[in-house]
């Protein structure tokens, strides 16, 4: 009898993983924009953000190529007047910044001598007006001192993914410190059950960053890349599918500012592979079935100017119930 209940308990929540996950599959299908094809606001928001944001890297990259992104631009482009077709807000935060990236992309052209009147003529076509929190930034990088000395606000404004790095290594121990501050990071029972693949290797550097899709241009200027990993066996089988990535996903918060506190320039890269990618990764780092992905971080020295993409964030989402 006692057999009997231990398997019917063991079949049960076999069968509630399923439904967990069969749900969740629907719910991802049923939500998550697919392609270019928006069907509310929520969607529109991130399709054009996402297209708009790709021609700020572009705008951002040390070595500009005008007229890159053409087909970007169009995607951008065709999202947004779908949007206005479909009777939206052109004064949406959203949309008023992607304007202003075109704007300055059309500007930072001319400036190369190439003019993009396809681009220009659609642009005109668009109601809205632009706002200027599009396009990048430019600073000088505060030293490690200058670093360690701001408060929590000043700290967290301060930190922005970068493109472009010196040739200079990262200090290993630096690297070390980080990751050992990093370790801070809450997590469910305290159980850590993340680590870091740090990749120093150039060559295999070089072919996991063939698996990863937005580090075109500026990846082969990283010293070393980190691959945060979330270790399944760290995990309760009854309830907590989703916990290694809410788990892995505050560890790589944490290290991207620990990093920042040592002064490393870093920026998150993707980990949501191809199957086929992630085999391919899979095998190059030799991880183990119980570690799945959950970010890349490339990283290298600040150069001495630094320009990035502005990345202006939205006002806060929120209610009260
Ligand atoms: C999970 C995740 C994945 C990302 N993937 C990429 C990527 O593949 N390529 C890239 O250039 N930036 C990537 N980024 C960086 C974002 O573009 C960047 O964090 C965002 O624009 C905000 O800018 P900031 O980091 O400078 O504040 C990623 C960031 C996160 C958190």
């Amino acid at each position: 009898m006692k057999i009997l209940g231990k398997i019917k308990r063991k079949l049960d929540v076999k069968k509630q993983l399923n439904n967990k996950s069969k749900e969740y599959e629907n719910r991802f299908d049923e939500c998550a924009f697919k392609g270019n094809k928006c069907s509310n606001f929520e969607q529109y928001e991130a399709v054009i953000t996402r297209w708009y944001h790709t021609i700020e890297k572009g705008l951002a990259y040390v070595n500009f190529r005008a007229g890159f992104g053409k087909n970007n631009m169009d995607s951008l482009l065709e999202t947004m007047d779908n949007y206005i077709k479909d009777g939206y807000d052109e004064n949406a935060f959203f949309f008023q910044t992607s304007l202003s990236v075109i704007q300055k992309y059309i500007r930072k052209n001319a400036e190369f001598g190439v003019k993009v009147p396809t681009i220009e003529d659609r642009i005109k076509r668009l109601p809205g007006v632009a706002n200027n929190y599009g396009g990048i930034i430019k600073f000088e990088p505060l030293d490690e001192k200058e670093l360690q000395s701001l408060n929590y606000k000043d700290f967290i404004c301060n930190r922005h993914s970068m493109r472009h790095f010196s040739s200079e290594p990262v200090d290993m121990e630096k690297l070390k410190a980080a990751l050992k501050l990093a370790q801070y990071t809450p997590s469910a029972c305290n159980r850590q059950g993340w680590s870091a693949v740090v990749v120093n290797d150039k060559k295999i550097l070089a072919e996991v960053l063939k698996n990863q899709n937005g580090n075109e241009g500026f990846g082969q200027e990283f010293d070393k890349l980190l691959l945060l990993v979330a270790d399944l066996s760290f995990f309760n089988h009854d309830r907590e599918l989703f916990q290694p990535y809410i788990d892995g996903g505050m560890y790589a918060q944490s290290v991207l500012n620990a990093l920042h506190f040592y002064h490393i320039a870093a920026v998150p890269l993707s980990a949501s592979l191809t199957e086929q990618q992630e085999k391919h990764v899979r095998r190059l780092l030799s991880l183990n079935e119980a570690e799945v992905l959950i970010m890349f971080i490339g990283i290298g020295n600040y150069p001495d100017i630094c320009q990035t993409t502005r990345s202006e964030r939205r006002t806060p989402k929120y209610r009260i119930v």
